[in-house]
């Protein structure tokens, strides 16, 4: 199958921790923050282990599920910002501080997302996927389609589906039940979410006629009309707790898994695959199966990391 493109998932997800720039303390946490010039912290493991501790017990947040280099290069964005001189005065500082428990938060779970993003996946899902799902439906007489956004962020993922789904799909989809459920362990994000409202920096991908019709500009933001917010259910959820994936046809799990652990990578990809009828559903992964759970995958495009369950 041809695919186009000279891009992948995986360098998008890299591209955060790519490139230069220095946070300000004001810095806003959900940006994109550059770092090659900060090296990851030197931190004790004293210290790596009370603020895993804080992190877990506050805010249900596993340290140990993601990658140590990304994590300590997001405690010291917080370090820095917070003008404290070693990981230590930073334990205390927010070992007495609600608010950086959830500065630090918002910095480690890492909510960067656009519409579109990366535009040649959604048109891929769009030309190949979408149809072959509905075909699917139809030879199958299954009444429903359930699409599933996972680390859906602010909602631009799940949103930019809906609207593909409205502006090509409506007379085909006419028969069907069609569900979008988008999760996210971060509940403010969520929030975010269900209030449907942007900045530019989320719309550079949104072609034009497609933002006047479906979004009402205000002042400088963009707020998301009714019609297309209703079509998705947003959840808090969390990945590690594989017991509450939901059935779907098909899973965008996009620039999330990259900032697990290896062995968390190789579960979560385990765990996937039954929650598609088997046989020809597709699932759009950031990730390279490897190892295990590459027999559980058949790749339909290699360069825009979609596959299917086997
Ligand atoms: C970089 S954003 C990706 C957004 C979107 N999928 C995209 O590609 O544009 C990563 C999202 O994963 C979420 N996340 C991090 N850990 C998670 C977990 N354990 N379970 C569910 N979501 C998680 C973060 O809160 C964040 O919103």
């Amino acid at each position: 199958m041809h695919c186009a493109g000279n891009w992948t998932g995986i360098d998008i997800a890299f591209s955060l921790f790519n490139g230069t720039g220095l946070v300000k303390p004001d810095a806003n946490p959900n940006e994109d923050i550059n770092l090659a010039e900060d090296t990851p912290l030197d931190i004790s493991p004293e210290s790596f282990g009370t603020i895993g501790k804080v992190l877990k017990s506050l805010k249900g947040f596993n340290l140990d599920c993601y990658k140590d280099k990304c994590i300590k290069r997001r405690i010291g964005i917080r370090v820095r910002a917070t003008h404290c001189k070693t990981a230590e005065d930073y334990c205390e500082l927010l070992l007495g501080s609600e608010v950086e428990l959830e500065l630090l938060y918002k910095v480690l779970t890492i909510h960067v997302s656009q519409f579109f993003r990366n535009p040649l996946t959604f048109r891929k899902v769009k030309e190949e996927i979408i149809p072959q799902l509905i075909q699917q439906c139809k030879n199958r007489e299954q009444r429903e389609l359930r699409l599933w956004s996972v680390g859906c962020a602010s909602g631009e993922e799940p949103y930019s589906l809906a609207i593909i789904l409205k502006e090509h799909f409506q007379e085909d989809l006419q028969d069907l039940n069609v569900s979008i459920l988008a999760t996210d362990v971060d509940a403010d994000t969520l929030q975010a979410a269900r209030a449907g409202v942007y900045g530019e920096d989320r719309m550079a991908e949104v072609p034009d006629p497609v933002k006047t019709r479906y979004f009402t500009q205000v002042g400088s933001k963009y707020h998301l009309l009714p019609e297309i917010k209703e079509m998705v259910t947003f959840r808090q959820s969390d990945l590690f707790d594989t017991s509450s994936y939901p059935v779907s046809d098909l899973i965008l799990c996009r620039n999330v898994l990259i900032y697990f652990e290896r062995s968390q990578q190789q579960k979560i990809m385990q765990a996937l695959p039954p929650c598609w009828n088997k046989g020809d559903f597709s699932c759009s992964v950031s990730r390279r199966p490897f190892s295990a759970s590459r027999e559980l995958f058949n790749t339909v495009c290699p360069i825009e990391r979609i596959y299917r369950a086997v």
